[in-house]
C-alpha cells in the first residue's frame, strides 16, 4: 500500500529498507511455519511431497545479489536436505548451453521478477524439460508468472537500487525451501523443529543487529578511503562476503574483492598490507578455528581486520576489531551476518556522501540485453 512507499523519518530508502526488516520478515514467515510437522508450508510451490523427494539436485540461478543469495541457499539445502546444490549467475547460465536435467529442481531468484537474463534462463530450462520454481518479490511479475510455482518473498516494495531487505527475504525463502526438502528426506523432526525455532527468532535477532548500528558506523569510519578491501569468508560465509563486497562497491564506489578465506594463502595474501583492510565473515560453525587461524595470518602481515562474527566466538588475543551479531542456528547465521554488512556499506557510503539510493551506472532491474 501507499504507506510502504513513504520514506518516513529515514534519510534514504536504503536506510528505511534495512530498518524495516524485522517487521517484513515476521510478515513473510507468518502462516508458513508448520510446527506440528516441523516443516514449512509452501503451497505456492505446487509440488507434492512424493515428487519433492525425487529431485536429485537443486540449482539456483539469479543475477547480482540474487545470485549470491542463491549460493547461500545452496548451502542451506546441502546442510538440511543433503541434496547436491549450487548456484550460478543466470547471465552465464543462459549462454553456455547448460545441461538441463529432469530430476533437478531449478530455482530462479529475483527481486523484480523482470531481469532479462534470469527470465531467459527460466525459459531455456523449461524448453529443455526442466522444472523451475521462483523466489520472487514482485507479485505477478514476468518471472513469477513464467515459473512452474514458487515462493513469494512478501518484502514489500524495494525502492533503493541496491537490494537489502529482499536479499534477507530470499535467504529466508531458501531456508524454508531447504527445510521442506529436508523433511521429505532425512531431516529429523527435532532438527526441523530447531530450524523452525531459529526462523521464529530471526526478526528479533535482526532487530538486535540493527541495534548495533552506532557500533557499525564506528567500524565503517575505519574503512572509508581504503584503496581496496578484501571481504573473506569460507563455505557458508563466502557468499556473505561476496554480497558484502558487492554492496560496498555498489554504493560507495570503493573497490572490494571477495575471496574464500581458505584460498588467501594460495595467492592474495601477497596483497595484504596496512592500506588493504580485510572484512572477515566468521560464522560460529565447525570452521571457526580455521577462520581464526587465517585472521592471525592477516594481522601478522600488517593487515587490519574487521571481523563480522557472533557473540559466542572467542577472538581473545587477536588484534582485530569485531562486530557481533547474535548466535543462532548455524544454517541461519548468514542472514544476520548479511544484515550487518548492509549497515556497514550504508555507513561507509554515508560518510563518503554518496547518492545512496541511486548509485551511478546502475539500474534497479536490467530488463534489456
Ligand atoms: C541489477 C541490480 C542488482 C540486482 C540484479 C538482479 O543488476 O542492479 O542490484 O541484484 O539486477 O535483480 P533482480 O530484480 O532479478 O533480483
Amino acid at each position: 500500500d501507499a504507506a510502504d512507499l513513504e520514506i518516513g523519518g529515514h534519510d534514504t530508502y536504503l536506510h528505511k529498507e534495512i530498518f524495516e526488516q524485522p517487521e517484513s520478515l515476521a510478515r513473510m514467515l507468518s502462516g508458513r511455519l508448520d510446527e506440528r510437522f516441523a516443516t514449512a508450508r509452501l503451497d505456492g510451490l505446487g509440488i507434492d511431497p512424493r515428487e519433492l523427494r525425487g529431485f536429485k539436485r537443486v540449482k539456483a540461478i539469479g543475477c547480482g545479489s540474487a545470485y549470491y543469495v542463491g549460493q547461500m541457499g545452496a548451502s542451506m539445502i546441502e546442510d538440511l536436505a543433503r541434496i547436491p546444490a549450487d548456484a550460478e549467475a543466470a547471465s552465464e547460465f543462459r549462454y553456455r548451453n547448460p545441461i538441463i536435467e529432469p530430476d533437478t529442481l531449478y530455482v530462479a531468484v529475483s527481486q523484480s521478477g523482470e531481469t532479462a537474463d534470469t527470465l531467459f534462463a527460466v525459459r531455456e530450462i523449461q524448453r529443455k524439460g526442466g522444472r523451475v520454481v521462483g523466489l520472487v518479490n514482485v507479485v505477478g511479475s514476468t518471472i513469477a508468472r513464467q515459473c512452474d510455482g514458487g515462493i513469494y518473498l512478501h518484502a514489500g516494495p524495494e525502492i533503493s537500487v541496491a537490494s537489502t531487505k529482499v536479499l534477507t527475504h530470499m535467504a529466508v525463502g531458501f531456508a524454508m525451501l531447504a527445510l521442506t526438502l529436508g523433511r521429505v528426506r532425512d531431516l529429523s523432526y527435532a532438527d526441523g523443529a530447531r530450524i523452525i525455532a531459529g526462523l521464529k527468532s530471526l526478526p528479533e535477532q535482526v532487530q538486535q543487529v540493527l541495534d548495533t548500528d552506532d557500533e557499525i558506523a564506528g567500524a565503517a569510519a575505519s574503512l572509508v578511503g581504503a584503496e581496496s578491501l578484501f571481504f573473506v569468508g569460507r563455505v557458508r560465509g563466502y557468499p556473505v562476503a561476496r554480497e558484502g563486497a558487492q554492496k560496498l562497491k555498489e554504493i560507495t564506489y570503493q573497490h572490494a574483492e571477495a575471496y574464500q578465506t581458505s584460498e588467501l594463502k594460495h595467492g592474495p595474501l601477497a596483497l595484504i598490507s596496512t592500506s588493504m583492510p580485510t572484512v572477515a565473515v566468521v560464522p560460529n560453525d565447525e570452521l571457526v578455528d580455521r577462520n581464526i587461524g587465517a585472521l592471525q595470518e592477516i594481522s601478522a602481515r600488517g593487515g587490519r581486520v574487521l571481523a563480522l562474527t557472533h557473540e559466542g566466538v572467542n577472538l581473545d588475543g587477536l588484534d582485530v576489531q569485531r562486530i557481533n551479531v547474535p548466535d543462532g542456528e548455524v544454517e541461519l547465521q548468514v542472514v544476520l551476518l548479511t544484515v550487518a554488512l548492509q549497515l556497514l556499506a550504508y555507513h561507509v557510503a554515508t560518510q563518503l556522501g554518496r547518492d545512496i539510493d541511486r548509485p551511478r551506472n546502475l539500474a534497479k532491474s536490467v530488463t534489456v540485453e
